[in-house]
């Protein structure tokens, strides 16, 4: 492989606005001077058939979106990871699916101030012709009310593989705690004690060492979700958000991944930290769309430039040995962040952003107030709303965007 020309395979399914724009991004790059030489970079969207493992892939680094559903690209990316090198976002070896259980485990093992959560066995028991003897010789009869009235009313019922709010319920009592475990069938079910109430609900989106920490109003409808807040929570809990969210994908070795935390006075509890396929979509991040693309762009173009090697191995005993330790808490997340900054290099990062992509952020900006992101916002609008709603929406984007330009300029 020419270490000059590098190609970013994008894997996707059927999204097609981020893809577009990052795409048109890379398109009006240009070649990026790095440690004197040029180098060139080009996308591809990767397509799905028979693959032979001793296959060299030509991608340099791949943003995966599918393979947190889709079996065979991720069977691929497991090759690509061990046998090729390729850099990708993220590794499923980490991500398997969108699996907040260990985040939860990990988190609670740091110190971190996750609910108190319980994980309960499936209601339905699981296709498998050994379950009837297994489950008569060793599952436990329990009561769910009992572990239900120690978490203490209200409480969440949610799967702990959860995504996209499937299956999660507030429950109230006992009666909706049964009604609830009833539904969940072959789910796997935690109760979680709610934060509640909360004063702010903080969303961050990380890329590589780089967070935007958005305030979320989950009550919303999708396009009113992220509100346009820029101090919305106080210094040191914004501090911290940032912190946790670094820190967990660095354990993790997550890069490209979406943390939720319910902020009740400076106290910050992680609820949700394994999004493997962040929503990034315009009609969502609306304000915020150009940010997580051109730091997409920024983060890619590091990984696939800079001679940055993918990781798959974790080193959790560094870690450890910080929650072990007799710290108090703030203590333990500077450390916690000074390890997170070094898996993600965030120096040489930040460097690189300033000598290699210096031209980056005019770029977005360039492109943002063009007439082929226009067309790409409203062919957004088109293919998300009904036409009856199409002319409010694009005025509805527009401005937001308009706003961010404002703001950038
Ligand atoms: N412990 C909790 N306290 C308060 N609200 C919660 C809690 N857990 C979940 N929720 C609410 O339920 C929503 C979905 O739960 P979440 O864990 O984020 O699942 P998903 O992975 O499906 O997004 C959250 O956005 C939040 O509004
Ligand atoms: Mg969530």
């Amino acid at each position: 492989m020419d270490r000059t020309e590098h190609l970013l395979g994008l894997l996707l399914g059927t999204e097609e606005d981020w893809p577009r724009a990052f795409e048109e991004l890379v398109r009006r790059l240009g070649p990026v001077s790095h440690d004197g030489a040029d180098h060139t970079l080009r996308t591809e969207r990767i397509t799905i058939e028979p693959f032979d493992l001793r296959a060299k892939p030509t991608y340099h680094l791949v943003i995966d979106r599918l393979a947190y559903w889709y079996y065979v690209p991720r069977e691929w990316l497991k090759k690509a990871a061990l046998m090729d090198d390729v850099y990708l976002l993220n590794s499923p070896f980490t991500f398997q699916s969108m699996e907040k259980h260990a985040a939860y485990c990990a988190m609670i093992r740091l110190g971190l101030k996750v609910p108190d959560t319980w994980l309960v066995p499936y209601k339905n028991p699981v296709d498998n012709a050994r379950y009837a003897y297994t489950a008569a010789k060793y599952n436990q009869p329990f009561d769910l009310d009992e572990i239900a009235d120690s978490i203490g009313y209200p409480l969440y019922m949610k799967p702990y593989d959860g995504g996209a709010w499937r299956g999660v319920s507030r429950i109230r009592d006992d009666e909706t705690l049964h009604h609830a475990y009833d539904e969940s069938g072959e789910m796997l079910m935690h109760l979680q004690a709610s934060v509640e109430p909360y004063d702010v609900f903080a969303r961050s989106l990380t890329i590589g060492p780089d967070s935007m920490v958005m305030k979320f109003q989950p009550d919303q409808p999708m396009h009113n979700r992220y509100a346009v807040d820029h101090s919305f929570l106080s210094a040191s809990a914004g501090e911290e958000v940032l912190t946790i969210s670094r820190l967990i994908n660095a354990f993790f070795r997550w890069e490209f991944n979406s943390c939720e935390s319910l902020v009740l006075g400076e106290s910050v509890h992680p609820i949700d930290y394994a999004n493997a396929c962040p929503d990034i979509s315009i009609t969502s991040l609306h304000y915020y769309f150009p940010w997580a693309i051109g730091t997409l762009l920024k983060w890619s173009v590091f990984c696939a430039v800079s001679g940055r090697r993918p990781r798959l191995d974790l080193d959790t005993r560094n870690y450890f040995a910080v929650a072990d330790s007799d710290r108090t808490y703030d203590e333990k997340l500077t450390e916690y962040r000074r390890l997170a900054d070094d898996y993600f290099e965030t120096e040489r990062y930040q460097d690189f952003c300033a000598t290699s992509l210096s031209h980056v952020d005019s770029m977005v900006r360039d492109w943002v107030t063009s007439p082929a992101f226009d067309d790409l916002l409203v062919e957004t609008v088109r293919s998300t709303y009904p036409a009856s709603e199409h002319d409010r929406f694009v005025a509805h984007f527009r401005g937001l965007l308009g706003l961010w330009v404002a703001d950038n300029a």
